[in-house]
This record gives structure tokens, sequence and C-alpha cells, in this order.
């Protein structure tokens, strides 16, 4: 029986994250936005991630306003964001009022489907935002934070995409951040989950280890119902595979996706155009396009292997990359074998280094490292030792409940601290929530540039003024 496969679109969100640090602007896009929505897509990725906070921190833009002419541009395609459950874009927990809103504003601005996962793979960080995504009409499809190590079997993984399917998801993702699947446990994995749990499946992967096109093609063999891929010139590396070849894969097989390959030729140069643009301005590195198989190596993803350098090389100890490496599955057997992805990569990949660097294990510990043993985060997916988190967390009280049941309402609270003079539309409290200081300074940028003023060379709070 044929079964037209679901192909979703991530230049601008995934794609752009993975190679240039999200810095993919409104007027890079602006030009193929509705040539983008004539391909007949399953879903367009362009929003959440670090979408949001690249936005506001680095290219001046409202993530709102980019929303809005995204919808405007692409009526016809399902928009897509990715959202870190009840960290939403952010760092933190929120409230769940907060989640709510959030959920509420998106959907409100043209949000389609919210891909919403968790770092540790804990059901109850989801249940607000699933809830919320159902109530306003929202897909929601819920991510499987994939990760290897000896917990991490079929069964791990079907046990908790039966929890996602009783939460109310409409459907599943196996998201492979670190580029960690191989073609055959992709085939095992997606089999396993299809035959217990009856929701549509998609799969996302990196290309980090040259590995993805094979799995996705043996996902879909086993089952799976929707891909993640990249236009070319935005594919491989650690990106993802290239739209265009998965489309010619399937061509004439009964897994065709219906999608015209000569319809992607524009689309194509455009984004070849702008690639090349972005590896004269030093924006994209070639090296980020090359095949590492290493990755299955080290386990690691591609962002946290240049975070762990680039702390080494900030303390001195470059060269302490290996031990730090080999540092990182100690960490975290001792924590629960959290799923490496923001923010558990980063609180893990910190403290290795720590360990490494003082030359004995937490003799220093990070509050977020404390944090997360304490079960502030979530479950793990295995029982932290007892005396290990005695040990790391002291006197602080452990956590077993879903830790957002311990936040206050704050919504009201949040209205309250936005300054007035610098509210435009209502979304603006969503963004002060989310990065306070970075929102801050662009609202006043915002402001400034509105009144003609120019904010890069005057700041009312410089008594030195340029001549
Ligand atoms: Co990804």
């Amino acid at each position: 029986m044929a079964k037209k496969i679901k192909i979703t679109e991530t230049a601008l969100r995934d794609a752009h994250q993975s190679l240039i640090a999200t810095r993919m602007s409104m007027e890079d896009m602006l030009p193929i936005l509705e040539k983008l929505d004539k391909i007949g897509y399953y879903s367009l990725e362009c929003w959440g991630g670090a979408t949001f906070d690249s936005c506001l921190r680095f290219l001046n833009e409202d993530p709102w306003q980019r929303l809005r002419t995204i919808r405007e541009k692409c009526p016809n395609t399902k928009l897509q964001m990715l959202f870190r459950g009840q960290n939403m874009l952010g760092y933190r927990h929120y409230s769940d009022d907060v989640v709510e809103y959030f959920v509420q504003r998106s959907i409100a601005n043209g949000i389609d489907i919210i891909r919403i996962f968790d770092a540790l793979n804990d059901i109850k960080n989801l249940r607000t935002a699933i809830k919320a995504a159902k109530k306003e009409g929202g897909h929601a499809q819920v991510a499987i934070s994939y990760t290897t190590g000896p917990v991490f079997t079929d069964e791990y993984y079907v046990e908790y995409a039966k929890r996602i399917a009783d939460a109310g998801a409409d459907s599943i993702c196996i998201k492979d951040m670190a580029a960690l699947l191989t073609p055959a446990r992709t085939e095992s994995l997606v089999k396993a989950i299809k035959s217990e749990v009856d929701l549509p499946l998609q799969l996302h992967t990196h290309y980090t280890s040259g590995l993805a096109s094979m799995c996705l093609l043996k996902g879909i063999e086993a089952g799976a119902d929707m891909i993640d891929t990249a236009i070319s010139p935005l594919a491989l590396g650690t990106s993802h595979a290239p739209t265009e070849s998965m489309v010619a894969a399937l061509m004439g097989t009964e897994y065709d996706t219906g999608l015209n390959l000569e319809q992607f030729t524009e689309i194509r140069d455009y984004f070849m155009t702008l690639r090349e643009k972005y590896i004269s301005s030093g924006l994209l590195d070639p090296k980020m396009l090359a095949t590492d198989a290493n990755a299955l190596i080290y386990q690691v993803p591609g962002g946290m292997l240049s975070n762990l350098l680039s702390q080494l090389k900030q303390a001195g100890k470059a060269d302490q990359l290996d031990e730090v490496l080999r540092e990182v599955p100690k960490v975290r057997e001792d924590s629960g074998y959290p799923p490496l992805v923001t923010p558990t990569s980063q609180i893990v990949g910190t403290q290795a280094v720590f360990n490494v660097i003082m030359g004995e294990r937490y003799k220093m510990c990070t509050n977020e490292f404390k944090d997360m043993v304490a079960g502030k985060y979530g479950e793990t997916p295995m029982p932290i030792d007892k005396g290990f988190q005695k040990k790391i967390i002291g006197d602080m009280e452990p956590v077993t409940c879903r830790p957002a049941d311990l936040l206050e309402p704050e919504l009201d609270k949040l209205k309250a601290e936005m300054p007035a003079e610098y509210l435009q539309q209502e979304e603006d409290v969503l963004s002060l929530a989310m990065f306070p200081k970075v929102a801050m300074d662009f609202f006043k940028k915002r402001r400034n540039s509105q009144a003609g003023i120019n904010s890069d060379s005057y700041d009312p709070e410089n008594k030195v003024h340029p001549v």
C-alpha cells in the first residue's frame, strides 16, 4: 500500500541554527517565503528553538513580527516551532500560566504545530504545554530526546512513547539532536514504537556522522510517516539530509512524497546565493559542512563539543579535551543518564570540564548541576544514587514532584514588570519573561529607531558622546 511520506523543511530554523548559529535574518528569508509555501511541504519549521533568542540578541528583530510575516507569506503551509516544554524557549522552568500564555500567543500569531520536548524525557514537564496546544487548536507533537547508554533500550523509548500518547499528543518525533542514530537502530526503534503506539511518527536526525539519509530511509521503510530535511545548500554537515535528495530517493516508490523535484530548483538557487554570502562573511565555517563520524565516538552533540573546547581554551587547557570527553559519560552516569540537549548538555559539559580542570571529581559543582541532581529539572531517566545526591546537594531539599508545581503563577508579576513606555504588543511581556536583559535592550533600540535616534551612537547612560 502506497504511503506518502511527509516532509518538514528545516531551512528556516534548525538548518541555520546548526550551521550559522541561528543568524538567518528575516531579510534573508523574505524573498523566498512565497516559493517555499508553494512546494507542498508538510510543514515549515521556522520558529522557536534558538531563533527567538537570536532575533532579540543578535538580529535586532522582533521574533513575534517574524512569525506574523512568515504566516502572511506562507498561508498554505503548516508552520512549526520547537518548544522546550516547561522551559519554553528560555533556560529556566516557567509557571503554568506563562507556558499556557506563550502557547496561546504562538498559535494566535500563526503556529500550527508545536514540537515539544524535555531534556530529561520527563513527561511531567510536557503536560501543560501539550494541554495548552490542544486547547488552542494546535497540533501537539512530542519529541523524544534520543540518546544512547545502557538504559536507552527500545523498551525505554516505547514506554516513553506510550506516556506521550496518554498525555494527549497528536504525533511523536524521534529527536536525534546529536546524530547518534544508525540505520539499524532507527529501523528497530521505529518498528518498536510503531507497533505499540498508534500515532504518526516523525524522524529528526542530523547529518554530522554522515548517516542521516540512510537512517531516514530505514526509518521510512520501518513505518515512519514524516521526516525532517533541509534544502541542499543548507544541508549536510551538522544540519540535515538534503530535501531534494530524499524526495528523489523516494520518487516512484511506495513512499513517494508527491513533491516535484523541479520545483526546488529556484529555491535551491536562492539558498545557494545565501550560502555563498554566509561563507564569505565568515558566518558559515566550511568545517561545519564536513562529515565527522567521531560524533559516534564522543556521543555529544556538535554544539556541545565546540562549547567544551571554548571553555577549555578560556582556562588555557585546550589540550585536555580528550579527558573531558572521557569524563562526560561518567558525569552522565552519576547524574541519572540525562540525554545531552539544551540545557542538560551545558550542565553536564560544564561539570565535566570542572572535574577535569580541578583534578578531582565534584570538588566544585555548578549550581545548575546541583539543581539537576536535586531533581529541579525533573526526573532523570535513571534514579540517582542517594549517597551521590547527598554529596552533591548537601542540605538542599530534593524535588520529587513535578518541578513546576513548586512555582507560583507569575504572569501577573511579569506583566507588572513590563515598563509601559516600551509595551507595543501583548507578546512583549513574553519576550521579557524569556530573556529579561536582552529583551529590554531590544525594546530600547526598537523605540529609539522609531523615534529616529540611532541607538548605536547614542547611549543616554553614557556621558561621553562620540562626535
Ligand atoms: Co535538531
